[in-house]
């Protein structure tokens, strides 16, 4: 946690061995298991990481949902740290930085899916400024990877790296299937991030009561009563769980993010996890001995009402459109995974922005598959989805465009200037191009 405004920790991503289900595993983590270590801050504070890489390959720190700079020693994807070389990062969390659960992880162009796979991921809260009344709260990455037969990291296959690689085992803070115990009656906040590098984790935790309290940056005006939760690569759930007596499992169930056509039939098929169910967590809930049970929800600490968008002048409206074909294959270039027909070029420029507006995207996904599109820096409130507006204000970091179907998103280009990147969060599409670079000036 920070400590006069300041937090100033080290991150060492590096090879290591741990234990997982029992097995001798060798995988990538920071500080020497995964995930890395929690990181606790509060808006205004100023987080200094000294990032070593003890990789054998190129890597950098993202800090993915903040809102900071994306220049400089911040949050700049275009940091290249050589392996053993090391590089200070310093990020300023303005003052109203909204609180919440986001995280880190590497984005090595090329490399982001196969190292944040190998276990390169961790959690940073931003604390809220009052607490949420809880009798508990969890903190849960999830995380999946695939161990061969000795125990080290399976590498992807070509159909994998096509469809978005989904590892065989999903973990939860790097365990296989934990046991969570819980008391009747109690209620928890269970903040949880899909660092998946590819898998949708469409969650499910049958017998309890289950409210939502936001995604990603983002909270409702009240919590959500809810029977699942769907996070893509990215997302964050905010989840406020009713604990009633009886073992069930926190689980995530299939989800269709669609295939990839011809392309992934001529490479061997791949559908990933739409038609297995996974096994979390195991959860416990004993008897509390007479405490109160299932009381009505308190009243939740006021915070600070979301910008709408719906009825702000928009400066630019632009369309983005996500494609998967084989011309991009054909032509001797990548796998064909494009925005706006292009693949990504770092010394690009593929779109500018004036500082200070707000502008409308129109996102068109014409492929078979779900396209998870995040935006670094500043979080998107989704306007339209399949033709219908949208009656409700949630600012998200990674809103996902089904396969065939088009959504709007507003975004308000304000506090920082720069240049980053947008990108499909199935992190093997955007190391396979599927990412742009935007420059607000
Ligand atoms: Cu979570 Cu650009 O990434
Ligand atoms: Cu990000
Ligand atoms: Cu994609």
């Amino acid at each position: 946690s920070s400590r006069d405004g300041v937090l100033e920790v080290t991150l060492d991503a590096a090879p290591g061995r741990i234990r997982i289900g029992g097995r001798n595993a060798t995988t990538l983590g920071y500080n020497g298991g995964l995930p890395g270590p929690t990181l606790r801050v509060l808006a205004g504070d100023r987080l200094a990481v000294t990032l070593r890489n003890g990789l054998d390959d190129p890597t950098n720190l993202h800090t993915h949902g903040l809102h900071v700079s994306p220049e400089g020693n911040s949050d700049n994807p275009f940091v290249v740290v050589e392996p053993g070389d090391s590089f200070d990062y310093e990020y300023r969390l303005p003052a109203d930085h909204p609180p919440g659960l986001y995280w880190y992880h590497p984005h090595h162009h090329t490399l982001a899916a196969a190292q944040v796979f190998g276990g390169l991921y961790g959690a940073i809260i931003v604390e809220d400024p009052q607490p949420i009344p809880v009798s508990r709260e969890r903190v849960l990455v999830i995380s999946d990877l695939t161990l061969d037969a000795a125990g080290s990291l399976a590498r992807a296959t070509v159909a994998e790296r096509m469809h978005g690689r989904e590892g065989e085992l999903v973990l939860v803070n790097g365990q296989l299937n934990p046991a969570v115990d819980i008391r009747s009656g109690e209620r928890e906040r269970w903040r949880i991030v899909n660092a998946c590098a590819s898998r949708y984790l469409r969650l499910r935790l049958d017998g309890q009561k289950l409210q939502l309290l936001g995604l990603d940056s983002g909270r409702f005006e009240k919590p959500e009563k809810v029977e699942e939760v769907l996070l893509a690569p990215g997302n964050r759930a905010d989840l406020l769980v009713t604990a009633s007596e009886g073992t069930t499992t926190l689980r995530a169930v299939p989800y269709d993010r669609g295939d990839d056509g011809m392309m992934g039939g001529m490479m061997g098929g791949g559908r990933g996890s739409a038609g297995a169910e996974v096994t979390l967590a195991t959860v416990t809930v004993a008897d509390a001995g007479g405490g109160s049970k299932a009381d009505a929800l308190p009243a939740l600490p006021r915070q600070a009402t979301p910008r709408d968008l719906r009825g702000a002048t928009v400066t630019a409206r632009r369309e983005f459109v996500f494609e998967m074909g084989m011309a991009g294959m054909m032509g001797g270039g990548g796998m064909g995974f494009t925005i706006n027909g292009r693949e990504f070029d770092g010394g690009r420029v593929d779109t500018t922005v004036q500082g200070d507006t707000v502008e409308e995207w129109t996102l068109t996904n014409t492929s078979q598959m779900d396209h998870p599109l995040h935006l670094h820096v500043w979080p998107m409130q989704v306007v339209e989805r399949g033709g219908r507006a949208v009656d409700s204000v949630l600012w998200q970091d990674v809103v996902n465009v089904p396969a065939r179907s088009a959504m709007r998103v507003r975004i308000a280009f304000t506090g920082f200037a720069g240049k980053t990147v947008y990108h499909c969060h199935i992190l093997d599409h955007e190391d396979n191009g599927m990412m742009g670079v935007i420059d607000v000036r």
